[in-house]
């Protein structure tokens, strides 16, 4: 690459190399209070992807902070979190072919206490690691929420709105090349608040 930029007449060819190998920027047409604004239609997203994640719940009772690896594959039907926290390391995979028509999903928990104990867990839950299909924003009639910036993203993403399940607020942050960088949701039910972000996303 550094060869080809060494001459004048090849630097174009070069710069155009290197912008084809990233993704094109975010039209201004979805910039907010642009007189060219048009909502951009819900994109497919790239959903078979391994992700660094933190995580923070919280609600009037308890706050808990997370941070490991997400592994997300709509073609299995799984999502597979490796996570670290106080005291505890825990390997969780949730097995959405085995789901109920209530959306608690079969959840598998292996953790490790400090003394490295052991303990396997099993039980249909609520699962706070949703299953993301390519599909998600398109199923769900998501509405552009306008770009934001993100501390652990470069440059600005899409914020997407949808009622997850037709029952939880969810905001799905999608970057210009239609990654998943993140979500965030409020549980009305649980009066529970959720972010999430990600970080060395491989899709
Ligand atoms: C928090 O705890 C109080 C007292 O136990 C309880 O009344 C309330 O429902 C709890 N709130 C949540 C969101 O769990
Ligand atoms: C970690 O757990 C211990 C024991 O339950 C508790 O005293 C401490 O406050 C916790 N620390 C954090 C950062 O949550
Ligand atoms: C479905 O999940 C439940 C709850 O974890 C479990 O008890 C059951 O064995 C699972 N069934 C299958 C076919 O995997």
């Amino acid at each position: 690459m550094r060869l080809l930029c060494l001459t004048y007449a090849l630097f174009a060819a070069c710069i155009l190399e290197v912008e084809a190998s990233n993704c094109s920027p975010f039209p201004s047409s979805v910039i907010e209070f642009s007189s060219g604004f048009k909502q951009p239609d819900p994109p497919l997203i790239k959903a078979e992807y391994g992700t660094s994640f933190i995580q923070h719940k919280w609600n009037q009772n308890m706050s808990h902070i997370t941070t490991g690896f997400i592994e997300n594959s709509p073609s299995q039907l799984i999502v597979r979190v490796d996570e670290a926290f106080n005291g505890t390391l825990a390997s969780s995979v949730f097995n959405y072919a085995n789901s109920t028509k209530e959306g608690l999903v079969d959840n598998t928990l292996t953790s490790y206490d400090k003394l490295g104990k052991s303990t396997v867990w099993r039980e249909f839950v609520n699962s706070n690691f949703p299953l993301f299909p390519e599909s998600l924003l398109i199923e769900n009639d998501a509405v552009f929420g306008g770009l934001v910036d993100r501390q652990l993203n470069d440059g600005p993403v899409a914020t997407w709105n949808i009622m997850y399940q037709g029952a939880i607020p969810v905001t799905v942050y999608v970057n210009s090349c239609n990654i998943m960088v993140g979500y965030d949701y409020f549980s009305p039910g649980l009066r529970t608040r959720v972010i999430t972000e990600y970080f060395n996303i491989q899709v």
